[in-house]
Order: structure tokens, then sequence, then C-alpha cells
């Protein structure tokens, strides 16, 4: 990636924050962010990854508050067991847990879900939510993949194939489990180069970010074409937060940050704020086998158009696949 595409990607992304920063403070001066109706959800379970801190906890707080059993997948065992041991107190839930899953790595996923299979537990919402943001220098996981596609994307998409089963399972007609991963406004600014997914090529700590998220939503619909040609009881959605005020700006140019120190309380949402998209599509009755749509607040909104594009989302799936060493549901082979 040359300097000057690089340098187009940040501010691309930076203009698209903005836009979403605008918006909010408007509707924060018109009355403030919807709450999501949800009825109490006893004896349903939820996974959420990256439970640990900022709008994931948020969003595992309000699904044990409904009284859903709460899985927090993360990869900081002490932050892990200190979100549990606080969620258990606010919430009096008891059946709040933390259990290990680095996204960076394969073979952690891969143990978490044969650990979380072992207990024959169903599994009604996944929330697809961890992720790092703009990381300076091109980083790897364990696998080699570059750490935003690997992190935000591939981990997500491999662990959501290893829980399909399960997931499968534990819907029915009527009750839907749930799959929602979570993106961002980024996604309309980004760019999938599908023959450069790793950012081997240059890298760019804003175009890579963008990327993952573009890929989260092509991921979404083509897993819902998926569901629904094989009339799955599970529902795929998509939830953009907003601009939430979290540690995932740690890596964010010194301007925004001081923006989000003296300013944030106002310019943007609270991480519980931020997490009413993520609980409204995981559990709202309104949404009932409304997969394949994108979240943002409490309502639907568009993607960007190159995100309906059946092609490019097949070519995606495709490549993650291989690149995941998982089988294609849609063909049960795994892609040369
Ligand atoms: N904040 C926003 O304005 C905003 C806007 C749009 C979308 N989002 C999206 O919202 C999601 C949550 O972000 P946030 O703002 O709540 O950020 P955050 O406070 O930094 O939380 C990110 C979470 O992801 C976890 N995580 C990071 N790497 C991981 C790994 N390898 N394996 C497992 N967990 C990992 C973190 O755990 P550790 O810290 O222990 O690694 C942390 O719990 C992200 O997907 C983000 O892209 C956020």
């Amino acid at each position: 990636m040359s300097p000057w595409s690089a340098a187009r990607a940040a501010l691309r992304v930076y203009a698209a924050g903005a836009a979403v920063i605008l918006a909010q403070l408007l509707r924060r001066l018109l009355g403030g962010f919807a709450e999501p109706v949800c009825a109490r959800q006893p004896g349903r379970v939820a996974i959420v990854t990256g439970g640990t801190e900022g709008i994931g906890l948020a969003t595992c707080r309000r699904l044990a508050l409904l009284g859903m059993r709460v899985i927090i997948a993360g990869n900081d065992v002490t932050k892990g067991h200190q979100a549990e041991r606080s969620l258990r107190a606010e919430t009096g839930n008891p059946e709040v847990e933390f259990s290990y899953c680095d996204l960076a790595s394969m073979r952690s996923i891969r143990e978490f879900v044969l650990k979380f299979k072992e207990r024959n537990l169903p599994v009604h919402v996944l929330v697809n939510n961890a992720g790092v943001m703009m990381v300076p220098e091109r980083q790897e996981t364990a696998d080699g993949f570059e750490q935003h596609f690997g992190v935000n994307y591939l981990g997500h998409f491999l662990l959501t194939l290893l829980l399909l089963d399960t997931l499968e399972r534990s819907g029915r007609p009527g009750a839907h489990a749930r799959v929602v991963s979570v993106s961002s406004a980024t996604h309309y600014v980004g760019e999938l180069a599908l023959d450069d997914l790793q950012s081997r090529n240059g890298y760019s700590p804003h175009a890579a970010y963008a990327q993952s998220k573009l890929a989260l939503v092509l991921f979404t619909y083509h897993l819902q074409a998926l569901l629904d040609a094989r009339g799955s009881p599970v529902s795929a959605l998509v939830a953009d937060p907003g601009v939430v005020d979290t540690a995932l700006y740690r890596h964010v140019f010194w301007g925004t940050r001081l923006v989000q120190k003296l300013l944030g309380r106002w310019l943007f949402k609270t991480p519980d704020e931020g997490a009413r998209t993520s609980v409204f599509a995981a559990l709202a009755p309104e949404l009932e086998g409304a997969g394949g749509r994108y979240l943002y607040g409490v309502r639907e909104a568009r993607s960007l158009a190159l995100t309906y594009d059946r092609q490019l989302q097949r070519a995606l799936w495709a490549q993650s696949c291989r690149l995941a060493r998982v089988r294609d549901p849609a063909t049960d082979s795994i892609p040369e």
C-alpha cells in the first residue's frame, strides 16, 4: 500500500467516525439512545467474545440481568475472572462465567469450543464482539494472520462455524438462535483486498481495521444465505454500536484521544449505550427470523452497497474456510 493510499484510508476512517459523532450528538440532544425492550431469558445461554471490558462487558451485564447464562470468552484470565466476579455480584446472576479463548489463535478457539461442547450446553446467542483497532505496526496472530483480520474477523469466522451445529440444535422455529457480529461504521469506507487479505503488500492500520469490519458484514450476509438454504433456526445479524467511549481507541491519533478524554461523555456513547445494539440484535422479538440485517442503534440500516455482492461474499467465505482450515458447511469440504 502506497503512503498516499494509507493517508487516504486514515482520512476516510476519521471522516466516518466524525459523521457518527455528529449524528450521536444530535440524538443525545434530542432525547438520547433508545433502549431495547426484551423479555427475561432464563434457561438460555449466551457466549460473548471480548466480554471482559467495554461494549462486551456491558453486553454481558445486560444479558445476565435478563437471566441468561453468560459465558465471557476472553484472552486475559485475570481480567476474565474479575469480570465474572463483578458481574455475578452486580446482577445477582450466578451463571456468569469466564472461559479462556484467544481469538488470535485458531488452536485456542478450537480448544474453547471442544471444552464448551463437552458440557452439552445449548447456545442461543453468540456475540462476536472482541476486537482490536488500529494496531500501529503490522502484527501477526499465532497462525500468521494480520492482527485485525485474524482477531476481528477470521477468529470469529472459525468460532461461529465450529459452534454452528450447536446453534442449529439450540434454535427452533419461532425462537431462532442468533449470531451477532459487531461491526462498525468504518466498514462503509473499507475495501476488501481479496488478493492481499493479510496486508503483506503494505500495511495501513486504518485500512486493516476497516477491512476486518467489512469482512464481518459480508460474512454475516453469506452465513444467513446458507442458513436460509438449510432452513436452519438460526439468524445472523450485524450490530453497529456507534462511537463508544472505550479503551479501543488506545492506538488512535492523539487528537482523537484528547477529544475522547475531554468531550467523550457528550460525543461518545457509554459502553452500556453501545451494548444496546448488540442486545437488540441478540434478543429483540421484532427481529425473530429476520436475519441478514445491519443494525445501527435499535433499527435497521443499509450497509455499504458492496456488502450485498453475492459473488464477493462467496469469494471471501471460500478463502476464509481455507485459511481457517474448516469445512465449508455448504459443500461439506475444506476448499483447496
Ligand atoms: N468503541 C467504539 O467506538 C466501537 C465502534 C464500532 C465498533 N466497535 C467494536 O466493538 C467491539 C468491542 O470494542 P470495545 O470498544 O468494547 O473495545 P475494548 O474495550 O477494547 O474491548 C475489546 C475486547 O476485545 C477483547 N480482545 C481483544 N483481543 C482479543 C483476543 N485476541 N481474544 C479474545 N478477546 C480479545 C479485549 O480483551 P483484552 O483487552 O483482554 O485483550 C476486550 O475485552 C469491537 O469489535 C470493536 O471493533 C467499537
